[in-house]
């Protein structure tokens, strides 16, 4: 949620395509409004932002022309303060002198600003951000004009976890904090820069400089300074030479990135099996995962890798009888955060590592003792440094805000370990990659054909069972989170306790059944059907099962455990189409962000 940007080069130059392609780079934090800020060499700052999002506000604002030689640009995912001009940033203080932005939540927000109104400073919106702005304005007007040490006082104002950047219109520096929410800095030839993550640096150098929680960061075109915010004192730190591939945010020829994405899962799948094969930390994870010692492991996510954790606890305890307990993050501290201790393990899943309802958990689990396993696909991120032991999902960069081929990832790594748990041969994993090339391949016209159904529906459910249950769940998901119907993914045998109450005519529930499990299914299907419900099914070719639904979308029979993770395409297909069909742009919902650096 949210992302800043900050540059200083040596020369006054027009900085706005730099500042937009960096805006464009962090989008996926959010994208309710956008802004720049310029400073030019005579102190005049240039500020543009608006509600929308960045290739909109940027043309109509004309990013491009903005000239000086620091700069600032912010992407936001509203949580203080609505979407609007006066809550978009970068923020001015009182008099226009500073210009700042931040991401992160700043909880005594109200407080701090009754504060500033009481004291006589300008509050323009209600946005945490433009507090962050007033606090360093508060102190520096205090101490005469110390930039660093209005920050360090700021920093004892500011309650919650954020990161931000701010110069001033006479101090030739641009400053920056970290406290929680992720901040990079980056050295480069004739400039320094700084921003939430690494890809928006990238482009400009790849020399960067890591900095942590409690630290801030000076940055003048010649280098950057880093200082410790409790006692203001020099910390030296070598830079970093990050020699990773530049990821491209490019469509490569699909109308949106999701469904490039989907259409990548056979190739990532393929890339992720062949590092794991070689991998050496494979073999610490697993002994990690051997060690509780019949004490369950936990498998701790949030939305889609949630789901995957559940649907890796079935496979760890059927395929390998390791008991695994599935959970969200923070269910993880409030159901077990009293009871886990230096026995324990679990491994905590995220696509981002940087979702902070899951970093609250291992803050937790590392309190208790326990070890820490992680598994994530953003190199470099705070859920990486934070593990014992880490495994990538090697995805690549995913833009698209709804998950796809992380989901993929995360259930075949998943899967993978339980084989090699359990000592089975990983070679029949081998064959996913063409399984999921196929499926994707046939599924695409079904899929449309049964879009053009549920089109005229704004309330349906996703039901599975068991192995299944986790993708009906991630179906649903992918599906309310792109098209705004209501939709509710649960285990199929809980419908009759209940939902099933909703069923009236034509009311559709979409089924997805493994293979083994379909005649248990047809009895699912059947209390739907006789109340007029419309089933849509997802499962292998089934005589009886087929003709008691109303839609059939065939996944061809294969192992019944890569079967569910095969059927996790169609529901996506299903929902991208949808998506679509509503006019929605399924990369960008409304009111999400690809990274919830809040709690
Ligand atoms: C998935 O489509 C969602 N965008 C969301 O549920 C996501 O999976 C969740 O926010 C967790 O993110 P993470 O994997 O980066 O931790």
């Amino acid at each position: 949620m949210c992302g800043i940007f900050g540059i200083i080069t040596n020369e006054e130059q027009i900085l706005g395509p730099i500042l937009i392609d960096a805006a464009r780079r962090l989008s996926y934090r959010g994208y309710d409004s956008v802004g720049c800020a310029t400073v030019s060499t005579g102190g005049e700052i240039d500020l543009r932002k608006d509600v929308g999002c960045v290739n909109d506000v940027s043309a109509r604002l004309r990013f491009a022309e903005m000239r000086g030689y620091r700069g600032i640009t912010q992407l936001r995912w509203a949580t203080f303060g609505a979407p609007s001009y006066e809550n978009a940033q970068p923020h001015l203080d009182s008099d226009g002198d500073m210009v700042g932005a931040h991401n992160g939540n700043v909880v005594n927000n109200v407080q701090m600003r009754e504060l500033f109104i009481r004291e006589g400073l300008t509050v323009r919106g209600t946005n945490d951000g433009e507090t962050c702005v007033h606090a360093v304005e508060r102190h520096f007007d205090r101490n005469g004009g110390q930039m660093l040490e209005a920050i360090r006082a700021a920093y004892n104002d500011l309650e919650g976890d954020y990161a931000f950047v701010i110069t001033h219109r006479d101090d030739h520096r641009l400053y920056a904090i970290k406290k929680g929410s992720g901040l990079v800095a980056g050295l480069g030839d004739g400039l320094t820069c700084v921003s939430s993550d690494l890809p928006s640096i990238l482009p400009l150098t790849r020399r960067i400089l890591r900095v942590y929680d409690g630290e801030i960061v000076v940055l003048s075109p010649e280098g950057v300074e880093l200082y410790g915010v409790h006692d203001g004192a020099r910390i030296d730190r070598r830079t970093e030479w990050y020699d990773g591939p530049i990821e491209v945010a490019e469509k490569g020829g699909y109308p949106h990135f999701m469904l490039k994405e989907i259409h990548e899962q056979p190739t990532v799948a393929g890339e992720l099996l062949h590092l794991l094969n070689g991998s050496r930390h494979v073999g610490r994870f697993l002994d990690a995962l051997r060690a509780p010692g019949g004490r369950p492991v936990y498998l701790v996510g949030c939305g889609t890798s949630y789901h995957a954790c559940l649907l890796g606890a079935y496979y760890f305890n059927q395929l390998a009888g390791v008991a695994a307990v599935p959970v969200l993050g923070p269910q993880f501290i409030e159901q077990y955060g009293q009871s886990v201790g230096p026995a324990d393990t679990a491994v905590f899943v995220s696509q981002s590592g940087e979702t902070k309802d899951v970093l609250n958990a291992v803050k937790v689990m590392r309190q208790r003792g326990g070890r820490v396993l992680g598994v994530l696909n953003v190199l470099g991120s705070t859920l990486m440094n934070a593990s014992d032991v880490y495994l990538p999902l090697a995805c690549g960069y995913e833009i698209s805000v709804p998950a796809t081929k992380t989901f993929v990832n995360q259930a075949v790594l998943f899967l993978y370990l339980a084989h090699r748990l359990a000592e089975r041969d990983t070679a029949e994993l081998d064959n996913l990659p063409g399984l999921l090339a196929l499926v994707t391949e046939l599924s695409e016209e079904p899929a449309r054909a049964v879009t053009a159904y549920l089109q005229g529906w704004d309330d349906l459910y996703y039901l599975g069972y068991g192995l299944t249950h986790p993708i009906a769940l991630e179906g649903a998901l992918k599906l309310k989170e792109i098209t705004y119907a209501h939709c509710e993914g649960i285990f199929s045998s809980e419908f009759k306790h209940g939902p099933l109450s909703a069923v009236h005519d034509g009311y559709p529930v979409v089924f997805i059944a493994a293979p083994g499990d379909e005649m248990m299914m047809i009895n699912h299907v059947n209390e739907v059907t006789v109340r007029g419900g419309r089933s849509i099914v997802i499962a292998a070719q089934h005589e009886a099962l087929h003709s008691n639904a109303h839609d059939y979308l065939v996944v061809d029979e294969t192992d019944r455990y890569l079967w569910p993770i095969l059927a996790t395409v169609p529901a996506q297909l299903v929902a991208y189409f949808m998506s679509v069909a509503r006019g929605i742009d399924p990369d960008f919902p409304r009111n999400l962000s690809k990274t919830l650096t809040v709690d």
